[in-house]
């Protein structure tokens, strides 16, 4: 089964704070999911195999690490989360992004396919599924599915805010992925919003309404 990771850092929860007040306007807004998806890239990070190396100093020879082991992809579900894709990015520059445009149907409230973009050596890549809200599971649990069609065997799922439905979701249809939180809430309204969450995440990511 698969561990779920919810992240206490006081910085992380201090920001998701202002993340959910209603009053945080667009900017703001965007460039906090952005600081909070990079300190929780450090987070995911942590287990990343390291190499022996060598650097010459000024000073002498040192025996030092880098990292090594297979390469990262990055896959924001279209739209929001598309924000939290430059955050990650200061932390691991080298990543290659593959899109999944889901929608969410209003009515069914279920994952819509319309784009998809991944990179050629998806297969060779571990891979972290970016999205900040994680409601019913409907999109995430798909997105997962559509990537292990093509090939990818070792996923993570990172989100801001995710409510108990859609983590049983995703545990249940993917037992072998690990998911990475900022928080986890009450519960779904019947709408299928997440209570309190922080609203739509992408109408204010991107201003829209
Ligand atoms: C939101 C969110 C997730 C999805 C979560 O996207 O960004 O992708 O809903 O809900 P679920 O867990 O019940 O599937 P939305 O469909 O609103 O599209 P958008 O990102 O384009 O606004
Ligand atoms: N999508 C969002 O953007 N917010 C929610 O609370 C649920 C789904």
């Amino acid at each position: 089964m698969g561990k779920v990771h919810s992240f206490d850092h006081p910085l992380i929860q201090h920001k998701l704070t202002y993340i959910r007040d209603e009053k945080t306007g667009t900017k703001e807004f965007r460039e906090l999911v952005e600081e909070v998806a990079m300190l929780m890239a450090y987070e995911i990070t942590r287990d990343l195999p390291l190499a022996e190396t060598t650097v010459k100093t000024p000073v002498a020879e040192a025996k030092t690490k880098v990292i090594s082991g297979k390469k990262l992809g990055l896959v924001p579900i279209l739209r929001a989360g598309l924000g939290m894709v430059d955050g990650i990015l200061r932390l691991i520059p080298a990543a290659k992004v593959g899109h999944i445009g889901l929608y969410r149907d209003p009515e069914t409230l279920q994952p819509v396919e319309y784009y998809c973009k991944l990179p050629t050596d998806v297969q060779e890549r571990d891979l972290i599924v970016i999205d900040p809200m994680l409601a019913t599971g409907g999109s995430a649990v798909a997105a997962i599915s559509f990537l292990k069609d093509r090939g990818v065997r070792n996923i993570k799922l990172m989100c801001l805010i995710a409510a108990p439905e859609g983590i049983a979701a995703v545990e249940k249809e993917h037992p072998d992925v690990d998911i990475f939180v900022a928080a986890i809430d009450e519960k779904l309204n019947d709408h299928g919003y997440i209570v309190p969450g922080l609203g739509d995440a992408g109408d204010r990511l991107f201003g829209t309404k």
